[in-house]
């Protein structure tokens, strides 16, 4: 498969405190990749700097390639809006704004200079399984949705710009069974368009939906691999144990 997102010795400090050493790793395009560890191993850290999320944190300290294809992510040349635009970010707790379910969309459209019609909002609610929902209440303000809604609004105003990654750090970590398992089925459907790759604690979701998936462990990769070998068939005793709930 081809590979989408790389990050070539990648290490990151913030201050005196590394928090992530000697991270090489490959995503490929159209597969839904777990980032899995234990809390604190750097799993958020990793995932956001695809996205030049550490730009505001003044003490960061980023060595090493992190490319989008052949792009340089963190090449002056290259605009973070252009980056943000090209890799979607999807947080814990859904994060929309407070306007109405059209607007939340429209506007991401907006700063983005792109088109903002109502069949491309209408486009971006559907790919996201929210349209049959709020089809009648496009007004209403988004507050007003659900939990598990609200992450699809805010899914749905990452797919409108037409990304080509999206990063999602613990999407579901917040929401119900039912609507957990609807933002998965989402997940599997959106990997046919663009790249994801998702942190989750949760190993049967990450054993439903990743067609690989990375374990690590203190601001490293341990094991990298198909989902299926990484839990059933381990290389190492400390991804077994990880998987199999005893420590993390
Ligand atoms: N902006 C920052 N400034 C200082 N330290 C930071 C910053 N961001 C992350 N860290 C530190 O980096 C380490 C890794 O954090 P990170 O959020 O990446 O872990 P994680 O694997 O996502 O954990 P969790 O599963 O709990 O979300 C932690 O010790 C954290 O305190
Ligand atoms: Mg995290």
């Amino acid at each position: 498969m081809k590979t989408k997102l790389s990050a070539e010795n990648l290490a990151i400090s913030f201050g005196s405190k590394q928090v992530l050493k000697g991270i090489n790793i490959t995503f490929a395009a159209h597969e839904v990749t777990a980032l899995i560890g234990p809390s604190g191993c750097g799993k958020s850290t990793l995932l956001r700097s695809f996205n030049r999320m550490h730009d505001l944190s003044p003490d960061a300290k980023i060595t090493g390639t992190l490319r989008l294809e052949d792009m340089d992510l963190y090449s002056r040349n290259v605009p973070v809006t252009e980056i943000r635009k090209r890799i979607g970010m999807v947080f814990q707790k859904a994060n929309p704004f407070p306007k109405s379910i059209y607007d939340n969309i429209a506007y991401g459209l907006k700063i983005n200079n792109l088109p903002a019609g109502k069949e491309v909002i209408e486009k971006a609610l559907r790919e996201a399984f929210l349209w049959e929902e709020v089809k009648n209440d496009l007004k209403m303000p988004a507050t007003r949705l659900s939990g598990g809604q609200q992450q699809r609004l805010c899914i749905a105003r990452a797919v409108a710009l037409r990304p080509e990654v999206i990063l999602m750090d613990e999407p579901c970590s917040a929401l119900d069974p039912v609507s957990t398992l609807k933002i998965e089925e989402l997940i599997v459907h959106l990997k046919e368009k663009y790249t994801i790759v998702i942190v989750t604690h949760n190993m049967q979701q990450a054993q439903r939906i990743a067609d690989k998936t990375v374990f690590m462990y203190l601001g490293e990769v341990k094991e990298e691999g198909d989902t299926d070998q990484i839990f059933n068939n381990p290389k190492h005793e400390m991804t077994a144990n990880y998987v199999n709930g005893q420590f993390g």
